[in-house]
């Protein structure tokens, strides 16, 4: 992958699973790489593991904070004298239904999955406008394109990504500036491990995740840079996200069905109380 050397790339969401994956192809493949993660330890751990050191910066970053998202792009930017790449991919998960989610459980969903690409948006796409180039490869989700439930404000959060990236894209066009969402699948990170779920029993979401679906985020970063080079305008990774997004576009019905009897067993088997 020779097409990412000396581009100048962030990452957020950096400190695991695909961002981690990311970053670490997008250091083999020769750019310079800011990675960026809400958590300090695994940002050290990026700093003391690394053998690229001449080409990575890791900064502990709160994505769903405007200025600290804006300080990090304005000094790449004046470290390197150019930003090619932002990968906005932070993201949290709450799973938990609807009835049970407080107004706080919306809001943090929102504010790091939905809020976090705005304020990775905000920050970097009026200096690739000034550029005129760049790329900002937003991370949404299957669940931007298929609503699951049991993850309302996932939902939400990422249909919100998917539908930005895709004007956006429209705007940047003709200025330079090009936009690219991610929907993967089933991916083996921590996410399911390090979230919050409400009344539903962890280990059986655990154990129910379709595992021989899944994809490794090495594998996963490799199609989302194939992607990005080709300049999609949406990257549907793993074949089973690919088939459901089929189905979602000509038999909404039958998903929703599907959905719904998914739901149904989950709530006997999974739901820790009924509420
Ligand atoms: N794993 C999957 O199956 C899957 C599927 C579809 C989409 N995604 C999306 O891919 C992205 C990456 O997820 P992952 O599976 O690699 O998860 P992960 O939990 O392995 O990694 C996510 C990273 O984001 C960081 N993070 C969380 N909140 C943050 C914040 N406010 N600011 C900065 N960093 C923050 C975490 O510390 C963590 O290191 C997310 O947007 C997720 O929604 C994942």
């Amino acid at each position: 992958m020779k097409d990412f050397t000396d581009k100048v790339a962030i990452v957020t969401g950096a400190g695991s699973g695909i961002g981690r994956a990311l970053g670490e192809a997008l250091l083999r493949s020769g750019a310079v790489v800011v990675l960026a993660d809400i958590n300090t330890d695994r940002i050290k751990d990026i700093i003391a593991s690394s053998v690229l050191q001449d080409r990575l910066t890791a900064c502990v970053l709160d994505v769903a904070d405007f200025d600290q998202v804006k300080k990090v792009v304005d000094e790449t930017i004046s470290r390197h004298g150019r930003l090619d790449y932002i990968f906005n991919n932070a993201g949290i998960v709450v799973g938990a239904e609807a009835r049970d989610c407080s107004i706080n459980d919306w809001r943090d969903v929102v504010n790091v999955n939905l809020m976090g690409v705005i304020n990775g948006v905000a920050a970097a796409y009026p200096v690739m406008v000034a550029q005129g180039f760049g790329h900002i490869v937003n991370t949404a989700s299957i669940e931007g394109l298929v609503p699951f439930p049991g993850t309302c404000s996932y939902v939400a959060s990422k249909f919100g990504v998917v539908g930005l990236s895709g004007a956006l894209r429209i705007e940047g066009r003709d200025l330079g500036v090009k936009v690219t969402a991610v929907c993967p699948g089933h991916i083996d990170t921590r996410i399911f491990y390090d979230s919050k779920m409400i009344k539903f029993d962890r280990e059986k979401v655990i154990e129910r995740l379709p595992k021989s679906l899944s994809m490794t985020p090495e594998r996963c970063a490799a199609e989302i840079l194939k992607g990005v080079m080709k300049n999609k305008r949406l990257i549907v990774v793993t074949a089973a996200a690919k088939w459901l997004w089929w189905m979602q576009r000509f038999f909404p019905g039958v998903v929703q069905w599907m959905m719904q009897k998914n739901l149904a067993k989950s709530r006997v088997d999974m739901r820790l109380e009924e509420g």
